[in-house]
């Protein structure tokens, strides 16, 4: 599951950025890649939700609490990119969007990676 949730996130995300560009772009394509992208992040969510669920049964004191948070700021990247892509779409100004999706990014990449389950080379 670890692998399914990484190569979902980094397929994810690098169409994210392929519909960002096909927007500035105003590519009529745009919209398309958008929706695949969507579809990625329910793969995210549902292979991050699985890695959620095989520890819950065993996690012990507050590791229970950083998965919790995994989730959350999980949750957060997502969100950050769907708001970049929809204000960008808008031609409205989306920093406010990438501020987020920086930060998120880092932290969710750092608890991941801290995270016992699969690679853990920050634990
Ligand atoms: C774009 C968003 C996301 C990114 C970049 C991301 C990144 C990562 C990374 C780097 C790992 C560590 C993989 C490993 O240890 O081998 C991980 C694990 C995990 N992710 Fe995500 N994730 C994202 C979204 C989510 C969401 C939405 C959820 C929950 C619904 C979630 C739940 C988890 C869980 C429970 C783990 C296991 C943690 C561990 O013990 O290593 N993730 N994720």
């Amino acid at each position: 599951m670890t692998h399914a949730h990484i190569t979902a996130w980094a397929i994810g995300i690098i169409l994210f950025f392929v519909a960002y560009a096909m927007y500035r772009n105003k590519n009529s394509k745009a919209k398309m890649v958008h929706m695949i992208t969507r579809l990625m992040y329910i793969i995210i969510v549902i292979t991050g939700f699985l890695l959620y669920q095989s520890i819950m049964k065993t996690a012990a004191g507050n590791i229970h609490m950083w998965y919790g948070i995994k989730m959350l700021v999980g949750l957060w990247v997502i969100g950050a990119m769907e708001m970049i892509l929809i204000r960008t779409n808008k031609g409205k100004n989306a920093n406010a969007g990438w501020i987020q999706f920086v930060i998120a990014l880092l932290v969710v990449l750092y608890l991941g990676l801290r995270l016992p389950m699969g690679f853990a080379p920050l634990a």
